[in-house]
Formats: structure tokens, sequence, C-alpha cells
């Protein structure tokens, strides 16, 4: 399959046409099921919250029964695991929705979590309806392919320890880089330049997981390509890319972005 381009397709029938064991990351940002149960119209004024200050986005793409949720999480789960490098690795982004069917599906599919990273967005949304504690972290699970149980991923240990990551809080150069991550989530202008995804994730972010995990001229596979992040994080970092998006619209922005000269 061809490389740097994102393809505006279901990335279950699109992955099965890419090679085994030929990408080196892949960053899956899947769809949370955080929008079920009703046909309330997404409205941007109101904020409907399920369970802490997650607005109930009420996307088409984000609305599953637990079963069909599962079944989807397998089958696109199998697809990463056979396409994934021994020496790659998989970053999966997810809230406690769902990260705990990813996780589950994960061992049973002897996928190795290597890390369970806790993204501490210190800026978030306070919740309106006091009734609950302010959300403020993501799920993000960190695992390999676990190829005759060797663990034989790349990681970037000096990167990791020697960096500067001067707007997180908690972490100092020269010591090691823990699980908890404090990036706040807000976007620079040059990237809702084009429009905006409701779950869009920030390039600072991103980029960490590629600094982290690989290098030049590898290829990352986004299943879930969206607004395009993290295809544009690859490709500002000098790595190749293959993007899935089923909305045409999220699609549209992404290739506006990426074709963009605006890039760092
Ligand atoms: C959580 S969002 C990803 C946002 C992305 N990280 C960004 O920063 O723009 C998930 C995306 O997956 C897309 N999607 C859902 N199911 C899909 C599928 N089976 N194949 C490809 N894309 C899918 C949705 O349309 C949505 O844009």
């Amino acid at each position: 399959m061809k490389t740097n381009v994102i393809y505006n397709e279901n990335c279950i029938e699109g992955m099965r046409k890419i090679d085994s064991n030929s990408v080196d990351l892949i960053i899956a940002d899947p769809p949370y099921n955080l929008s079920k149960g009703s046909n309330i119209l997404w409205d941007h004024t109101t904020n409907i919250n399920l369970g802490g200050n997650w607005n109930k986005t009420m996307q088409k793409w984000d609305n599953y029964e637990l079963n069909d949720y599962i079944s989807f999480t397998i089958a696109w789960l199998k697809e990463a695991q056979r396409i994934l490098k021994p020496t790659g690795s998989m970053w999966i982004f997810g809230t406690y929705h769902n990260i705990g069917i990813v996780n589950t599906v994960c061992q049973l599919l002897n996928i190795e979590i290597i890390n369970e990273v806790i993204w501490y967005k210190r800026n978030s949304f306070p919740n309106l309806a006091g009734r609950r504690l302010t959300a403020s972290h993501e799920n993000i699970l960190w695992c390999h392919k676990n190829e005759k149980k060797k663990r034989q991923y790349y990681f970037d240990y000096e990167y990791s320890k020697e960096s500067e990551f001067s707007e997180d809080n908690l972490k100092e150069k020269g010591k090691q880089m823990r699980t908890v991550w404090d990036i706040p989530n807000n976007k620079e202008k040059r990237e809702l330049k084009f429009g905006k995804h409701p779950t869009q994730k920030p390039l600072r972010l991103l980029k960490r997981m590629i600094n982290l995990s690989t290098k030049e001229n590898d290829t990352i596979l986004v299943p879930f390509s969206g607004a395009g992040s993290e295809c544009l994080a690859s490709k500002e970092l000098n790595r190749n890319f293959i993007g899935f998006e089923i909305e045409k619209e999220y699609y549209d922005i992404s290739i506006k972005r990426i074709n963009d000269g605006d890039i760092q």
C-alpha cells in the first residue's frame, strides 16, 4: 500500500490490504463509544455530560451497542497486530468508557501492554453541573506485538530521559520519563486552520509518542485519522504515514492539513 496517503476508507478493510509485519508504529485513536443512547443532535452550545465533562458528541461513528463495540475492537486490533513489525509498537487512546475493553482485547490477543500512560490535561473543561469531579485525563496504552513472547520493540530511552519538555511540569530533564504526561490540550492556531474535529489531539502529544517509538523514515499507521493530526505529526518528523478516515468531512480537513505548506 502506498505510504504518505490518507485513504477515505474503513480502516478494517484498508488494513487487510497491508502486508504482515510491515509497519513500525500504529497510533490508534478509535471511537471511545461516548455517543451511546439517544438521538440527541450534537450542539456545540450544550454540554450533555456522560461520566464527567465528556461531551456526548452524538457522532454516528461513535455510537455502538456494547457487543458491537467489542467485536469492532477485536476486528481492528487483530489487523493491527498482524501488520505491526515485531520491532514495532502501538499507542491506543481511550477513556474509562472504552479502555477496559481495549485492555481486555489486547490481553486476549496476546498483545503485551508496555505501559499505560495517563495524559493529564491541566486545562480541561470544568464540570458545569457540579455533580462529578472534573474529568482531566485520558488513558493511553502503549503495546507491542509480543511475537514469540519477545520484547523487541524500539524505544528511544535517550530521548525519553534527556530531551527538554518545557511545558510538562512533571518531567525533569535527565530523569526517567514517567507514565503521567502533563500536556495541555490546547491547539496552536495552525492546527485548527482548516476546521475542527471534536476529539482532535494536539500535535505536541503525538510527536512525543512518535519520537519515543520510531526512527526517521519509519512507517506509521493511523487507523482512525480524523482531522489528520497523527499523519501531520509523522510528516513533520520525517516519518512515513498511512491514514484511514471513514468520514468524508474529516478526511477533507486532513488532506488540506497534509498539503498545507505551513509545516514546522
Ligand atoms: C477519536 S477520532 C480521531 C481524531 C484524530 N486523532 C485527530 O486528532 O483528528 C476517531 C475517528 O475515527 C473515524 N472512524 C470511526 N470508525 C472508523 C473506521 N472503521 N475506519 C476509519 N475511520 C473510522 C471517525 O470518523 C473519527 O474521525
